[in-house]
């Protein structure tokens, strides 16, 4: 099937064998000497735990060269699970933070974007994520930094710790960020603290165009209300959802999903949780009984709300059309 990926972190995509490859080529030590040493770090059960495994292991990525080629290894992946266009999240205030410049990261990154096309018809689009646990000032930074660049990014995130830090604290950045031409979307992450409040900020307020999780917006019906009459995708990732909290929300997923809110199915950190968009996909597809057709929805879903341009939209959708005019039944 012609899948669209909408939630994945580039970050969150450095496997053990890459990571450690990158630690030797730059003489970084992580105290670990074998993959299976790393993958034995890649152990958490909260969003907490996981942000403290997940932000010391970037250390490894100090050049161009690192970004490009764990970009480009991602979207080999994606690309053999037949993922036709992937938006991808990065975190550029903590490389910024370890001393790498902005431009180290958005060039590797882009590079990787140039060559998979080329290479592979895979096409692909890189979303600034702001990591909320930091100042207000070093978004406002790093949105400056942003731009000469804007047409190297087609849209601003959130991301990071969610408690304590909800969307209203970045309003005037993501207002500064539309009104640079970026897109809109932010993580509202599964069953956190104040998360109706962080929903209604995040859609009334901040007036995001993606919520990246988004779930617990079945716990207000007005919120809820505002979502699909707005066409608002809810990028979901059952995998991630099943290690940062007690469950995948599998039946909560399905049920937006069949109620007709734009739900997607995505991988998050797929080095991290042990699954890209396929075994996602299976994953939901056998916690939530879904149908072939609804394997299709999810993915028509994704296409309808792509950042990309309507010709692209056109011609994606009617991949997916000619698929699921096919006899056999889907899979993921
Ligand atoms: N950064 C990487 N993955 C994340 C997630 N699932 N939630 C918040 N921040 C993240
Ligand atoms: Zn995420």
């Amino acid at each position: 099937m012609p899948k669209c990926e909408l939630h994945l972190h580039l970050e969150g995509t450095l496997e053990p064998e890459l990571k450690l490859a990158l630690a030797q080529r730059n003489g970084v030590d992580i105290g670990q000497s074998s993959v299976e040493e790393v993958r034995a770090t890649y152990v958490f059960d909260s969003l907490a735990s996981f942000l403290g495994v997940y932000y010391p292991a970037m250390d490894v990525l100090v050049t161009e060269e690192d970004f490009h080629d764990l970009a480009l290894a991602y979207l080999r992946k994606a690309a053999s699970q037949n993922v036709r266009h992937a938006e991808m999240f990065f975190d550029p205030q903590v490389h910024v933070g370890r001393g790498v410049a902005f431009e180290t990261v958005v060039r590797g990154y882009h590079r990787a974007v140039v060559e998979a096309h080329a290479e592979l018809g895979i096409s692909s689009a890189l979303i600034l994520c702001f990591v909320r646990d930091l100042p207000v000032a070093s978004a406002e930074e790093t949105l400056r930094a942003a731009l000469p660049f804007r047409d190297l990014i087609v849209g601003v995130g959130l991301d990071s710790d969610e408690r304590g830090n909800p969307p209203a604290k970045f309003a005037a950045v993501f207002a500064a960020a539309r009104e640079a031409g970026f897109r809109v979307t932010m993580h509202c992450d599964i069953d956190q603290e104040d998360t109706v409040e962080h929903l209604r900020q995040a859609l009334e307020d901040l007036g995001t165009e993606r919520l990246d999780h988004g779930t617990n917006v079945v716990e207000d019906p007005r919120l809820l209300a505002l979502v699909r009459e707005r066409g608002i995708g809810l990028t979901c990732c059952p995998v991630s959802n099943s290690f940062v909290t007690d469950d995948s929300k599998a039946p909560v997923i399905a049920e937006l999903l069949r109620s007709g809110v734009k739900v997607t199915v995505n991988s998050d950190d797929p080095a991290y949780f042990g699954g890209y968009v396929n075994e996602n996909a299976r994953a939901l597809a056998e916690a939530a009984d879904l149908t072939p057709d609804e394997l299709v929805q999810l993915q028509r879903n994704a296409f309808e709300i792509a950042w990309i341009g309507d010709a692209q939209r056109e011609e994606l959708l009617a991949e997916l059309d000619a698929y699921a005019a096919l006899s056999v039944p889907p899979t993921a």
